[in-house]
């Protein structure tokens, strides 16, 4: 595979860099919850994280992972879809980790879907400071999910240059579908 950093873990990089301890950051695909997890360790004690999932099991499964590590007390984790988002996450954001698709391990039949993913990147651009940034990780492999990569970029390949600065990372060579991501960056 090489040394160059895959799509996940130059997202967890970048966000790294920008999370300080104190921070407020959005996990919106909590999933399995290993990045609410990344997230609450880089807010620290005093920072806050919100975390959500339209799946139970998802929201389960985040709340374990984060109590065996002793850090559910630093994370706000919701069953509700990020579409909505501005109903329980109030301004302001660092961050926010976007992962597409569906929940390893779990029903490959509830996808995130472009309209409400495009809506919840609204959303969270209207919450975040300048300065913070967001990470989309999106997968062309399964079925819908090209149509997403594709919707997003265009809806992210719209916005002005003087308000977001977006970066698209993906390996161009290699076989099966790798992630991609997106960066974008509040200026
Ligand atoms: C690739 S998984 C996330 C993996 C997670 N980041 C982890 O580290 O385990 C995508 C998740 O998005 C969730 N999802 C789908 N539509 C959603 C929506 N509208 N709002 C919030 N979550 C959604 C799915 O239920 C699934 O758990």
């Amino acid at each position: 595979m090489g040394n160059l950093m895959r799509a996940l873990e130059f997202s967890r990089a970048e966000i790294g860099r920008v999370l300080k301890g104190g921070d407020r950051a959005l996990d919106a695909t909590c999933g399995n919850g290993k990045d609410t997890l990344f997230l609450a360790g880089c807010v620290g004690p005093e920072g806050r994280v919100f975390a959500v999932d339209i799946q139970k099991r998802a929201v389960e499964e985040t709340e374990k992972l984060l109590a065996s590590h002793g850090l559910a007390g630093r994370v706000t984790v919701l069953q509700r879809s990020h579409e909505e988002l501005l109903d329980f996450v109030p301004p302001p954001l660092q961050a926010a980790m976007f992962n597409l698709g569906y929940l390893p391990g779990g029903d490959h039949g509830v996808v995130t879907r472009p309209e409400s993913t495009v809506k919840a990147l609204e959303a969270v651009f209207s919450l975040l400071v300048p300065g913070g940034l967001v990470s989309v990780v999106a997968y062309s492999g399964h079925p819908g999910g090209q149509a997403e990569v594709e919707e997003v970029q265009e809806y992210l390949e719209g916005l002005e240059q003087g308000g977001h600065s977006v970066l698209h990372y993906r390996f161009i060579n290699q076989a099966n579908h790798p992630p991609q991501l997106f960066l974008i960056e509040k200026l």
